[in-house]
């Protein structure tokens, strides 16, 4: 799997949903311990772009993996505003699913002083790894979004600045042919 597996170029927009249970796993491994020789605690909060899933609204939502539960935030066709967050890049959009990484930086400074930044981003390579190998392992495609434009997106989720900031986006959906793989 973890072989296999490649960043999807962009998604089939418009069709195809994943389900609540597929999205409900991917969410699972996200919020499994992550073992590190440096910390142990976790500094990441998990806001989620809802646009093709059975079952759940279109919307914004903030996943609270204490109790794996999905707190609605924003409700409507989220695609173009995804897609505009994550540096106008259409794959968030066409995605099932896309993700901003918010990371409570006041709180990894005040733990660990000037390598709480580091950490935060450690921590975000770390799950979005997981999201890689989850989407492989159900049969979708994923992509890391290193770009996205942050205060936009930081008044999009009404975040103070105390409350963190976005420091990975990612999306899972059905991946377009790629021409590259498969010789
Ligand atoms: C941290 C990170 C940020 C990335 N940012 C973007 C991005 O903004 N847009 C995009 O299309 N792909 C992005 N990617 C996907 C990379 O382009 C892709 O991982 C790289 O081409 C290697 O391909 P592979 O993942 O299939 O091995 C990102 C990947 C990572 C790990």
């Amino acid at each position: 799997m973890a072989r296999t597996r490649r960043s999807a170029l962009d998604f089939r927009g418009g069709t195809g949903s994943i389900s609540l249970a597929q999205l409900a796993a991917i969410l699972t491994v996200t919020a499994q311990p992550l073992c590190s020789d440096f910390s142990g605690a976790r500094f990441l909060q998990l806001y989620l772009y809802v646009h093709r899933v059975a079952g759940l609204e279109p919307g914004v939502y903030r996943y609270w993996p204490e109790h794996a539960e999905l707190e609605q935030i924003r409700l409507g066709d989220q695609r173009v505003v995804a897609a505009g967050l994550s540096l106008g890049q259409d794959l968030a959009g066409n995605a099932c699913v896309a993700f901003s990484m918010i990371a409570d930086l006041d709180r990894a400074v005040r733990s660990y002083g000037d390598r709480g930044y580091r950490y935060v981003h450690f921590e975000a390579g770390a799950v979005g790894q997981r999201l890689y190998l989850a989407a492989e392992a159900l049969g979708l495609g994923a992509t890391g979004i290193g770009a996205f434009f942050d205060d936009q997106v930081h008044s999009y989720l009404n975040l103070a600045p105390e409350q963190g900031q976005v420091v990975y986006h990612f999306a899972i959906g059905y991946p377009v042919p790629d021409p590259r793989l498969g010789a």
